[in-house]
């Protein structure tokens, strides 16, 4: 019988609960053992919720445990180069949440520490694990559609994350766009020569405080000779739409652009109208399930 992998999170937040609760409940090869979070009460709770049975405030404290094999890193991004590190150099293998790092420079130390202490270390880019881009990817490997020359992606969100999260989220590129930059990269199966990027904030005042803006645009070229051209948005009130484009030489692939939450559409004399995905955790949950 193989053993199962005994996971640890740290972060209880948004996304780190649902992490939890998936390595409890739904992950069959994963033990959930012990959940961490500094905020006062927070860890204790979600164990009890969970039955986990060991929780933390301090992060050192699980990551000396020997009876941990891995740790998940669900904490702000400003503390993910912290974190790792810290992981790397206890020997745990790793799952981190995007963005790896803040910084150049600080992914290149946790690579490093990564490789020295000889631990896996996977970041959460979900999208690569999602049917349509995984069939996509599968059809330009096929050459469906010739030599790939376009990239067009697109990421909206409306429920814009309060001022605590803006402030240790890297910006809306490094937060947001990094999905499409991951994307392009694993479409096109080439790499980034340059970026030019334009921002504005259209209406989220607040974020402008933190020097960020709430829609962008970027503009990717790649050693292949193909292009792509990245929207980010924060101001897509109706709910979570995500889409790709990639052109080739021979056709076409869309993914994305029904936000159909399942593909029903209710039909009556004055119209028709289907569920709208309303944001990222009941987009993943409905893949999961
Ligand atoms: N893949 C995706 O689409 C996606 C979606 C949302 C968030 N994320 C990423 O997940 C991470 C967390 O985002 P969130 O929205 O859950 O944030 P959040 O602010 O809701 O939660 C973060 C939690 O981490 C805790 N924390 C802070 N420092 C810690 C530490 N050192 N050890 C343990 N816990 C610590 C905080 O108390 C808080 O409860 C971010 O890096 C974000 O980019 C990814």
């Amino acid at each position: 019988m193989s053993k199962k992998i005994r996971f640890a999170v740290l972060g209880l937040g948004r996304l780190g609960y649902w992490h939890a609760e998936n390595l409890s409940q739904r992950v069959k090869d994963a033990e959930l053992v012990a959940v961490v979070d500094p905020m006062e009460g927070r860890a204790e709770q979600v164990a009890r919720e969970l039955g986990v049975a060991k929780w933390s405030k301090n992060p050192v404290e699980i990551m000396e445990d020997p009876n941990i094999d891995a740790i998940a890193i669900v904490t702000p991004t400003s503390t993910h180069a912290e974190m790792i590190t810290l992981a790397a150099n206890h020997q745990k293998h790793i799952f981190t949440e995007k963005p790896i790092t803040q910084t150049l420079q600080e992914a290149d130390k946790v690579i490093e520490a990564i490789r020295q202490n000889k631990v896996l270390c996977q970041v959460g880019f979900m999208r690569r694990f999602d049917p349509s881009y995984v069939e996509a990817k599968r059809r330009i490997e096929a050459g469906d559609i010739g030599q790939p020359l376009y990239f067009k992606g697109m990421t909206r969100d409306g429920g814009t994350p309060p001022p605590e999260f803006i402030k240790h989220s890297g910006g809306l590129y490094l937060d947001f766009s990094i999905h499409d930059y991951d994307t392009a990269r694993f479409f096109m199966g080439a790499e980034v020569t340059s970026v030019t990027a334009l921002g504005s904030v259209v209406h989220n005042q607040y974020v402008a405080e933190f020097n960020d803006v709430d829609q962008a645009l970027t503009y990717l070229t790649f050693d292949s000779g193909a292009a792509a051209d990245i929207e980010a948005s924060r101001n897509a009130y109706y709910g979570y739409d995500i889409r790709a484009e990639i052109i080739g030489t021979e056709g076409a692939i869309h993914v994305g652009g029904s936000m159909q939450h399942h593909d029903v559409k209710i039909l009556k004399n004055n119209g028709a109208t289907y569920n709208i995905i309303p944001d990222f955790p009941t987009s993943f949950k409905c893949l999961s399930l």
